[in-house]
């Protein structure tokens, strides 16, 4: 199969025909935002990083026993390069998958990836339910309390950010900024 690099509407219209759960097209809206801002603050391909960030969770309505594994299958029936592949499976490394995350876009993406949750869920936790005002403290405050938003691995996240060089109050502000560019659209804007 031919491989192109899909356009967005393309790889929307891809992560839709395997997901329906609007929880978790707004985790992939979020991932993607957050993908195309690294991007733009390290000069790189902002459409690519977004995409990849887009379709990273293709297999995890359907096949959650086989998340990231799937991905491949899917990915590659879609006509989907490598490289999109390679980064989509590393997400899962040591969790779902064996496959290392080593490009700086693909570690970008392991790192925020469950991030963007705990941010969604401690914004949602304030009287706005916004993310327009959030603060990097206020998000601080809840990764120490381990019993919030438990699911969130935050060995993973720090494994992450130490591999990119990047201090952890600098991940969170910068994963905030990427969000709030679409809280709209991720049912984050609140009362804001
Ligand atoms: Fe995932
Ligand atoms: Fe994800």
């Amino acid at each position: 199969m031919t491989q192109i690099k899909p356009t967005r509407e393309q790889a929307l219209e891809l992560f839709k025909s395997y997901n329906e759960s609007d929880a978790l097209l707004k985790h992939a809206l979020s991932v993607e935002a957050v993908m195309r801002h690294f991007a733009e603050l390290n000069n790189e391909d902002a459409e690519k990083w977004g995409i990849i960030g887009l379709i990273h969770d293709i297999d995890y309505e359907k096949y959650p026993e086989e998340h990231c594994v799937k991905a491949r299958e899917l990915l590659e029936k879609a006509g989907i390069p490598e490289d999109y592949i390679h980064a989509v499976q590393s997400h899962g490394y040591g969790l779902c998958i064996d496959v290392e995350p080593v490009e700086k876009m693909e570690l970008v993406l392991y790192t925020i990836d469950e991030l963007t949750g705990l941010i969604t869920a401690t914004a949602l936790m304030r009287p706005s339910k916004s993310i327009l005002d959030l603060e990097t403290k206020s998000v601080k405050k809840k990764w120490k309390q381990r019993s919030f938003a438990a699911g969130v691995n935050r060995d993973v996240i720090e494994g992450g950010a130490a591999k990119l060089g990047l201090d952890m109050d600098k991940v969170i502000a910068e994963t905030i900024a990427g969000m709030q560019k679409v809280a709209e659209e991720i049912g984050l804007k609140g009362d804001l």
